[in-house]
């Protein structure tokens, strides 16, 4: 969004508890079908606990986000700023000045509609790739040898040196990448994703109504062992390039799949890369004994989270 929230220097982010608190109410919501009426729904309890979850705060989030860079974007046009990080140095513009620009030039996208997208990247951005980033390094520090690999690799790719690799170095990257894909494979961040049929469906000799909504559990379907044999296994090799060409596409979809899949996909490989890359090779992992279990949430965190020994090397 163009925009510092200063993650890294707060331990206690309102927004991400904020965040936590509203996923957990909605799956909990998906769990009660006698909640899916909006009317029942904004007539019961419910809604006054996600209110108090922090809704307003979380709204509240995002219009600042937006007022922030509005009044930075105008700066620039008006040339009162020449100093934009985003747009300066690397003469790209930032996702949210996309939408400003389209909005300011006579677009389509009200004040609401840009706050609606804004949302949608700030939530599928972060929680997402971090949940990611906790069960790679996890599955990594119970797997030395897969450590001692990647090790290897970017040993090979960056020598001795501590600087960051480059997006060409990332891509050489293609141990990690199987790790990384192999971690979404056993624990996707998004395990279930909705749709709503638009026309009646075939399956089996079942016939599935126009309107009915349909749950695609993806855990299911990445652990389907006609597909993945020894699913239960964490085997980065399932993602050699002779496996993955004898698969049905659809038989991994941890970014979903068709027209509505994940945007962020190519981008959240990347930042995965760059985060596990820096950390292996700084720290060794060590697996603690204690085995972490996902919870019920519209996102696969821990529910009792992430317990990794980590020692310089
Ligand atoms: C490991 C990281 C990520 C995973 C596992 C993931 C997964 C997904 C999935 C499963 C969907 C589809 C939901 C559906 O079909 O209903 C989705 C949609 C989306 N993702 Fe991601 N995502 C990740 C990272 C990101 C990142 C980094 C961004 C943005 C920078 C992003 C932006 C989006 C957006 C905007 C959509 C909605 C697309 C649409 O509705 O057309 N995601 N993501």
């Amino acid at each position: 969004m163009g925009v510092e929230i200063n993650a890294q220097q707060t331990e206690d982010s309102e927004y991400v508890n904020t965040v936590n608190r509203i996923t957990l109410e909605v799956h909990k919501r998906i769990l009660a079908p006698w909640l899916y009426s909006d009317f029942i729904y904004y007539l019961s309890c419910w809604r006054k606990t996600i209110h108090k979850c922090g809704q307003p705060y979380y709204i509240d989030f995002s219009n600042q986000v937006i007022r922030d860079r509005k009044q930075h974007y105008r700066n620039i046009k008006t040339g009162q700023n020449h100093e934009d990080v985003y747009l300066g140095k690397r003469k790209k513009m930032a996702f949210l000045d996309l939408l400003l620009e389209c909005s300011e030039n006579g677009g389509n996208l009200t004040d609401e509609e840009i706050r609606e997208e804004v949302d949608t990247f700030m939530f599928e951005g972060h929680d997402t790739t971090s949940v990611a980033i906790c069960w790679t390094l996890y599955h990594i520090s119970n797997h030395p040898d897969c450590q001692e690999k990647i090790y290897e690799e970017l040993q090979s790719i960056l020598g001795d040196s501590d600087r960051s690799p480059t997006i060409m170095e990332l891509n050489e990257m293609k141990y990690l990448e199987r790790v990384i894909k192999e971690s979404l494979r056993v624990h996707p961040s998004v395990p279930l994703i909705g749709r709503i049929l638009k026309q009646d469906v075939q399956i089996d000799g079942y016939t599935l109504p126009e309107g009915l909504i349909l749950t695609t559990i993806i855990p299911s379907i990445h652990h389907d062992e006609e597909t993945f044999p020894d699913p239960e296994e964490f085997n980065p090799d399932n993602f050699l390039p002779e496996r993955v060409a004898a698969r049905h596409p659809y038989a991994y979809i941890p970014f979903s799949a068709g027209p509505r899949n994940c945007i962020g996909q190519k981008f959240a490989i990347l930042e995965e890369k760059m985060i596990l890359s820096y950390i292996i090779r700084r720290y060794k992992l060590h697996s603690s004994g204690i085995e972490s279990l996902p919870g019920p949430d519209i996102i696969l965190r821990s529910q009792n989270g992430f317990h990794i020994k980590i020692t310089p090397r």
